[in-house]
């Protein structure tokens, strides 16, 4: 009889569950709509539309706030799942718990009640203003100001590179309070798209996740009520680096979904796929590269979880785990999405079948929530430091 201490080493089937829920509304409303997604480069509208209709599209949020109450591994098997089907419906849930986390780390009781019920309902979507043009990796280099007046501050600056920017009722801004003070002097802001002098630039012309908007977004003296700093005032750089450990996890989750369709959509084809008189599946040349596929999808879905688990617990060395998935499970989707392209040959490199799509997608994982560079160091710095518990 199986040891019950064990159990513990598997999905609880409560995830279980979520899994099968996720895939159900994928398989019928998210994957048949990922190509036109793509060669439309339009926001997938009807894809939200089947994820609000499911309470996936911000499962993250805390039943106190109107949320589903998902925990962090559930929120990653969802991402996983949605992005399985088609990237850019996963930046719907990745995004909003991105851009939200701030508030769910460190807002007030009031700020949280405002601004997470809208999201929790599907009313609004929540973006993360974090990158400039002039400060990607070097966040403290940060340009954008916010300045005290009275009961409000006044922002002005430019983000680049946000998520869903424009689709996006709400927003987190980071800006500098403290000018001349680098990481010592950032805090964090609610911002609306509604609040004048907000704008959006044109949205970016990209490799991949193109149904996934990707714009600048512009604040040219927004006025704010000071009761939209979300903690205190002068500590969002930790703020922000803290949402990041939690959120590089869906990343990971992320990259190991479109994996995953990678690898089904491989598989399949190499058994139909004839050349001198056999399946290709039967060369060991093309079984050893699918072996490969799946013993780094397998590895990278468990460091995911792992990671998780130790964003729900708040585990002390969740920053070493939420970079590691991510730089792994990240450069994993790259190779396996690569490997795919070239198991389906001539016909994986057109866009008649869905890998090279997948190709193009997996590479924004290695570069957003920080370049896989950065994770490097993130890593190095938790391990010398004593805070990796391996
Ligand atoms: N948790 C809490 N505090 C942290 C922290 C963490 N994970 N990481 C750093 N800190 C603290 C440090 O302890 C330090 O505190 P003290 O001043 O009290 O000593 C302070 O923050 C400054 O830390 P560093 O000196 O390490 O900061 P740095 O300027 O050298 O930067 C970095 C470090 C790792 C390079 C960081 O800037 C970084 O992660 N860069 C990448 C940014 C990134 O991921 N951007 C993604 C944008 S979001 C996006 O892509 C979203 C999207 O659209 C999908």
């Amino acid at each position: 009889m199986a040891n019950p201490q064990f159990d513990v080493y598997r999905l609880p089937d409560e995830h279980v569950a979520i899994r099968e829920a996720t895939k159900e509304v994928c398989d019928a409303e998210v994957a048949p709509r990922a190509a036109e997604t793509d060669s439309a480069h339009v926001f997938p509208a009807k894809s939200y539309a089947a994820l609000r209709g499911a309470d996936l599209h911000a499962p993250h949020i805390p039943v106190e706030y109107e949320g589903a109450g998902i925990d962090a591994l559930g929120t990653a098997i969802v991402i996983e799942e949605i992005a399985r089907a088609c990237a850019s419906s996963s930046l719907i849930p990745a995004v909003n718990k991105l851009g939200t986390m701030p508030l769910l780390l460190g807002a007030s009781e009031e700020l949280k009640s405002r601004y997470l019920p809208p999201v929790a309902r599907g009313e609004a979507m929540f973006s993360y203003c974090l990158s400039e043009p002039e400060a990607g990796s070097d966040v403290a280099g940060m340009k954008t100001k916010a300045v005290r007046d009275g009961d409000s501050y006044v922002l002005n600056g430019a983000k680049r590179w946000i998520t869903n920017a424009g689709e996006s009722e709400f927003y987190t801004v980071f800006a500098s309070t403290n000018p001349g003070t680098g990481s010592k002097g950032i805090s964090a802001f609610v911002v609306e798209k509604a609040d004048p002098g907000v704008s959006f630039g044109a949205p970016e012309s990209k490799l991949g996740i193109k149904g996934s908007p990707t714009r600048e977004v512009f604040f040219d003296d927004v006025r704010i009520p000071a009761d939209r700093l979300i903690g205190v005032e002068n500590e969002g750089f930790k703020l922000a680096m803290r949402t990041l450990d939690h959120t590089r996890v869906t990343i990971a989750a992320q990259a190991v979904g479109i994996g995953q369709g990678a690898v089904d959509y491989a598989s399949g084809y190499v058994q139909e796929r004839q050349q001198f008189g056999k399946p290709v599946s039967a060369f060991q040349g093309v079984q050893f590269m699918l072996a490969d596929a799946a013993m780094k999808l397998a590895a990278g879905r468990q460091m995911t979880y792992v990671a998780a688990a130790k964003s729900e617990r708040e585990d002390p060395d969740l920053t070493f785990f939420g970079a590691s998935a991510k730089c792994f499970a990240s450069d994993a989707a790259m190779e396996i999405t690569t490997d795919a392209v070239q198991l389906l040959g001539g016909y994986g490199y057109t866009t008649d079948y869905p890998v090279e799509r997948m190709m193009r997608d997996a590479k924004i994982t290695q570069i957003y929530e920080g370049t896989n560079q950065v994770q490097r160091i993130v890593i190095a710095k938790q391990l010398l430091s004593g805070m990796a518990h391996l």
